[in-house]
């Protein structure tokens, strides 16, 4: 950890069983009510967007846009943020995945300051705050609901765009978990080892801290214990919420200390060779964190004597994730996914330039990325 580190969380966090019903207060309470609902066409089909609008009692539906896919694009942004222009909507709600509360975050940019989404690429870009937003995840994963990032797909140059600013964050974040319990099994396990990965990584990050690791640790805690159980039994409200709550503080945790080499990997895997986020950070996670451990001190050794009152470290720890990977039916080989090994120097390449390489707690080059990529085919 170093000398200089800071936290900041602008977002009200309500969590609970049917706390979904706590929504309209909340939004009356901030003194707007034309609402702006994003989501996607699953969502609208089994009856999650209808519950959600059922509440809303007081409240003007000015719209609902369901055309969000896995991987929002600007085009997709920019034509939501007009459609939502022209209803005079004052107020966006996401519900949703990463990606539709993503995609919210970049309507809400367009919406609240005009011009073009890509103006605002980067850090540094957004420096007042933006209209009023909520969040309700309906998986347990990206954290996206209390993060500052929103990631939306440059389709012609084949990059996801990052936009970094503390005034995307959300303003509310609703963590209901009836809304979680229709996820089926394989994405509930995928979106769980990303929360995975955001905590393990944010713990050990150069610019982790006091707050981030804290956070990261209950994370990691609730989903070792958790995650199986969400994708054996679905209706186990009990385990969802743990892993809504895991995803959450995972988020604000990377969201302030950033992550790592898996997280790197991970993004070449899915612009390269389209394999999905928790998948492929699930999978890189133990490998990284091996190539991590192999230098003194061990970064992981306070986290598995935190988890597991042991000083094993990082070893310890890629064993207890390659388990969890199993337990939850997870690939656990790069060869699992049909990647040829001659696609593994691209992906090396490509993860050397991300920008999550910068706080991973031990520099790899490409070459470094390439005996990661080979110990995981
Ligand atoms: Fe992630």
């Amino acid at each position: 950890m170093s000398d200089y580190w800071q936290f900041y969380l602008p977002t009200r966090i309500i969590a609970g069983p049917g706390t979904l019903q706590d929504l309209p207060e909340h939004i009356l309470a901030s003194e707007h009510r034309r609402v702006f609902l994003i989501t996607d066409r699953v969502l609208r089909q089994n009856g999650i967007v209808d519950k959600v609008v059922s509440v809303l009692k007081g409240v003007e539906m000015a719209g609902i846009f369901d055309e969000v896919t896995p991987d929002s694009e600007v085009a997709l942004v920019e034509k939501a943020a007009r459609l939502a222009g022209e209803t005079g909507a004052d107020y966006l709600l996401a519900v949703g995945g990463g990606s539709c509360i993503d995609t919210a975050k970049a309507v809400n940019l367009v919406l609240s300051r005009g011009g073009n989404l890509r103006d605002y690429e980067g850090f540094g870009q957004i420096n007042t705050p933006l209209g009023p937003m909520a969040a309700i995840p309906t998986t347990a994963g990206t954290g996206s609901e209390v993060t500052q990032y929103a990631l939306i797909l440059d389709k012609q140059n084949h990059y996801k765009i990052t936009f970094l600013s503390p005034y995307l964050a959300p303003a509310l974040a609703i963590l209901d978990p009836e809304l979680t319990i229709s996820m089926p099994p394989g994405l509930t396990a995928a979106t769980g080892m990303d929360a995975l990965g955001h905590a393990v990584e944010s713990f050990v990050s150069t610019s982790t801290g006091p707050l981030a690791r804290g956070l990261a640790t209950e994370a990691c805690e609730l989903i070792f214990r958790n995650l199986p159980r969400a994708v054996a039994a679905g209706d186990d409200l009990a385990a969802r919420l743990a892993m809504l709550l895991a995803s959450n503080l995972a988020g604000i945790a990377f969201s302030n200390a950033l992550v790592g080499c898996a997280h790197a990997l991970a993004h070449a895997l899915g612009a390269l060779r389209e394999v999905p986020h928790g998948v492929a950070v699930g999978l890189m996670l133990p490998h990284s964190i091996r190539f991590n451990s192999r230098q003194e001190p061990d970064p992981y050794r306070e986290l598995t004597c935190r988890l597991f009152g042991s000083t094993a470290g990082g070893e310890m720890l890629a064993d207890m994730i390659t388990r969890l990977l199993q337990e939850c039916n997870l690939p656990y080989r790069l060869s699992q996914l049909g990647l040829a090994e001659d696609d593994l120097p691209a992906v090396a390449g490509s993860a050397s330039v991300d920008g999550a390489m910068y706080t991973n707690p031990r520099l790899a080059d490409a070459e470094d990325l390439l005996v990661i990529l080979q110990s995981a085919y």
